[in-house]
Formats: structure tokens, sequence, C-alpha cells
């Protein structure tokens, strides 16, 4: 059984999911997929939200969903935090971690990057006591990655990555390797057919290293948060 550690399937807590009926969808294609937990990870942009706010919506959203699911797959409460100026200060920052792990997962916004961008992933670290989860690297250019690399964050990867060409499956699975991707999610948008498909897909191209990138996401889960605001 896998963990999906990256997917927006709360109804309307933002643009993935538009209704707990396309949400009872998602939730079906992952659990054929093999999927048993589910990160919801619903966009936090901290220029147009509040953490307040977001977590009355998340909540909302998720009792909606609650109230009428009966299937297999635990959920399990975060968010995809973009990254902003000043974000290491935000109040509450630590209430948009996964569950109580501490670990916050950050998107990055459009590349170039502004020199400030390192900093803060670094002193969410340091002053904030949380441990930033970098989303979808495979998002980024080969110059941002080896970036991200170097911070010695832990990465997650969309499994819609391994449908790229060869030259880039083979550069993913060398990350994961290597020990520099850690862990795997769906990003699913939509009803979940296409993307728990391509979770299957690449659950299959990623072959032996499957149990390593389950493993280190349910060692994540397990992680209880010892930070501060
Ligand atoms: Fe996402």
């Amino acid at each position: 059984m896998y963990v999906d550690f990256h997917a927006h399937i709360l109804p309307q807590a933002d643009h993935g999911c538009e209704n707990v009926e396309m949400a009872l969808s998602q939730l079906k294609y992952a659990e054929e997929a093999g999927v048993d937990t589910v990160i919801a990870t619903p966009h936090f942009y901290p220029d147009s939200d509040t953490v307040d706010e977001f977590l009355r919506r998340r909540e909302e959203a998720y009792a909606a969903l609650s109230g009428v699911y009966h299937g297999n797959v635990n959920i399990v409460l975060g968010a995809e935090v973009q990254l902003a100026m000043g974000i290491e200060r935000l109040e509450g920052l630590e209430k948009l971690c996964i569950g109580d792990t501490g670990c916050l997962l950050v998107e990055f916004p459009s590349e170039p990057w502004p020199y400030w961008i390192f900093d803060s992933v670094t002193e969410i670290a340091r002053t904030r006591r949380l441990r930033p989860i970098c989303a979808h690297i495979d998002r980024y250019s080969h110059i941002g990655r080896a970036k991200i690399l170097k911070l010695n964050m832990d990465v997650q990867l969309n499994a819609s990555a391994f449908l790229e060409s060869f030259r880039h499956r083979r550069e993913y699975i060398n990350l994961i390797a290597d020990d520099e991707v850690h862990i795997l999610g769906s990003d699913v948008h939509g009803d979940g057919k296409l993307a728990y498909r391509d979770f299957t897909r690449a659950v299959k191209k990623i072959g032996r290293f499957m149990p390593y990138l389950t493993e280190n996401a349910r060692k994540i889960l397990a992680r209880k948060n010892k930070g501060h605001s």
C-alpha cells in the first residue's frame, strides 16, 4: 500500500476539487491505485489568504467529505504553502504543517527566484523549527532543482514526472537512488482518473525503490512536532 503525499482532494478548499462528488471520485481512484493514506494539501497562498481563513475553509471541506466518505483511505490534513517574502515570520505557520508532524510542504514560485527565497526556507527550519518539504521538484528547471537539493530538504516528486521522456525517468530514478528525492505524490486535481492512472504507472517505473519512498512517507507521518510558533 502507498502514501500519496500531495493531493488536492478537499472539496472547494482550492481549485483542485470542485465538490464532494469529485472528492469521492478521487478517493475511489486512489484506493484502486493501492493508496491507503492521502495527505490533503490544499493551496495556501500567503499573499491572498490568511491562516485562519484557510483553516476554516479546510475544516469545512474536511467535515463535508468525512461525513459522506466511507472508504478505506486515511486522510491527513496539510497544505501546499507557496513561499513568499517573510513567510518564515507568518503567525500560525505551524498550523499549516502536515498533521502534527511539524513538516511543511512548500511550493517555490515561478523562476527565476528572488534572493530571499533560500533564506526563507532556512529560517523556517532554524527559527520556527519546522521541517520544510519541497513540493513537486520535477516542476522546476535543472538550475532550480540543483539549488533546492543543496538545501538538504525532504523532497517530493510528482508521479506524472515518470511519464515524461526516458531520459527524465532515468534522472528521477537516480535522484531517488541517491537519496535526494524522498517521497511521491499524485498532486491530483480533478476527478482523479488520470492522476491515479499516472500514479500506478509511476509505481511500476519506480519498481524496487517504491518501498523506500513509502517508508519515507510513513516515517514523516510518524514524526511529532517539536517546533514552536
Ligand atoms: Fe499541488
